[in-house]
């Protein structure tokens, strides 16, 4: 069947949008099944570099339908300008290339402001795009579907109602001034009459488009250590960006998805706050991070934060490829770890005396937690752009191998370097 699943298996920003652009190639349709415009990746389209936040990566393929599934959440306002934005490096974005699924939820001004307000009264470190609240209200059944965007008036009034509710929270909990409540419901009212046409029942369109045989790529935000469940809650974001959200965020079934891509990078990094055992700091995290001066060094691509850094954690990689049901993993950034005499890798942990060789669920645990590493030989040849197996140092192919017998899944896609082509697909470093 063919659903390819694209997902990360970190803390996000593993360098997914790359890989999802590669495999939208073969793609007919990519749908977005969670999270909303925190993610963000960039893609060099001539001589324009396009920054993605919620629209599908299929968007640069021009056979591709490109799908926002119910399992997201949509900023309208946000929307309109990355499709501007899109349109503007000259790629068509019309309805009959793009679909809002009716179920999505909106995130609307009070959402932005909740979270905002929370994060100053010390938070989580979110990227303040209000995908909390909105999805806190979805779960309350409060929420406000893409849908009623049909009716613009209505729509108005729904966000005008949303927004002195929440005016009520901000003034009395939050100490905070109340929002522009007719400026709110304006903006929203306007986007909402240009995105109308874009609604669509995607679920059907899906089985639709399943039942004739076509290839869809389900592709993910955030990751798996992010995850609402499975992440290192309350670290995390509010949606499911594992297995699960594929079939509640697309509606589609099990059945349907036979490969599952699990991006990694091969160190790891995290924004935002939470435990993160392998973290380093001083020199060798300067080294990992890089200095900002390109645009894939480690730094938020919604946020412009500087991203914690760390080697590579094979416990937390071992328990992401495992409840994801992953069968290939993507590694990417292998170019990174070049001229580094010993490279560390994570195989276990410490906590209290003990071993622990499983990723632990309580995060005040891993918080506790420290690496047992694994020392691997470096290399000290460039191997940006190599794309040959064979041409990599012996070392080099060592880690690979070594990283896909403690993650539990065969090496499919190694990257090594940030052009479109500096990837190879391999036959499989097995684990
Ligand atoms: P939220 O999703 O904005 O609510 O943020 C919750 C947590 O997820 C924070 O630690 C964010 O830094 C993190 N986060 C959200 N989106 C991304 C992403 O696309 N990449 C990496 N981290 C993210």
């Amino acid at each position: 069947m063919p659903i390819t699943v694209l997902l990360g298996v970190q803390w996000g920003d593993e360098g997914k949008g790359r890989i999802t652009d590669a495999l939208a190639a073969e793609a007919d349709i990519v749908a977005r099944y969670n999270g909303g415009d925190n993610a963000g990746h960039s893609i060099t389209v001539g001589q324009s570099v396009v920054r993605l936040h919620l629209v599908p990566s299929g968007i640069f393929h021009a056979r591709c339908l490109n799908i926002i599934g119910n399992g997201t959440v949509v900023n309208p306002v946000n929307l309109l300008k990355e499709i501007a934005e899109i349109r503007a490096a000259g790629i068509e974005v019309s309805p009959a290339r793009l679909r809002i699924s009716r179920a999505a939820h909106v995130i609307l001004p009070g959402h932005l402001a909740l979270d905002a307000a929370r994060e100053a009264q010390g938070g989580i470190g979110t990227t303040q795009r209000g995908i909390g609240p909105a999805y806190s209200d979805k779960a309350a059944r409060v929420g406000i579907r893409a849908g009623a965007m049909d009716d613009p008036e209505a729509f108005a009034a729904m966000v005008r109602a949303h927004t002195e509710r929440v005016n009520r929270v901000l003034t009395h909990e939050f100490d905070r001034p109340p929002l522009d409540v007719e400026a709110a419901a304006a903006s929203y009212a306007e986007a909402a009459a240009q995105l109308r046409a874009y609604l669509d029942d995607t679920t059907h369109l899906l089985r639709e488009a399943l039942r004739a045989g076509k290839h869809v790529l389900a592709e993910g935000a955030q990751a798996a250590l992010l995850d609402l469940d499975h992440g290192t809650y309350p670290f995390v974001t509010a949606s499911s960006p594992t297995i699960g959200g594929v079939m509640t965020g697309l509606g589609v079934p099990p059945q349907a998805i036979s490969r599952v891509v699990g991006v990694a990078k091969a160190f790891t990094t995290r924004v935002g706050g939470g435990p993160f055992v392998t973290e380093l700091q001083g020199e060798m995290a300067l080294r990992l991070r890089g200095t900002g001066a390109n645009p894939w060094d480690e730094y938020g691509a919604t946020t412009g934060r500087p991203r914690r850094v760390g080697w590579l954690d094979a416990v937390a990689l071992r328990y992401a490829v495992w409840i994801n049901g992953v069968t290939e993993l993507a590694l990417t950034k292998l170019d990174v770890l070049s001229g580094l005499p010993e490279i560390n890798v994570c195989v276990a942990y410490r906590y209290k005396g003990r071993v622990l060789e499983d990723f632990p669920q309580d995060t005040a645990i891993l918080k506790a937690c420290e690496p047992i590493y694994e020392t691997l030989p470096g290399w000290s040849e460039d191997i940006r752009g190599v794309r040959a197996w064979h041409a990599l140092p012996a070392n080099a192919r060592a880690f690979v191998q070594r990283v896909a017998q403690l993650a539990g899944a065969p090496v499919r896609l190694l990257s090594t370097g940030p052009a479109r082509d500096q990837m190879m697909w391999l036959e499989g470093v097995q684990s």
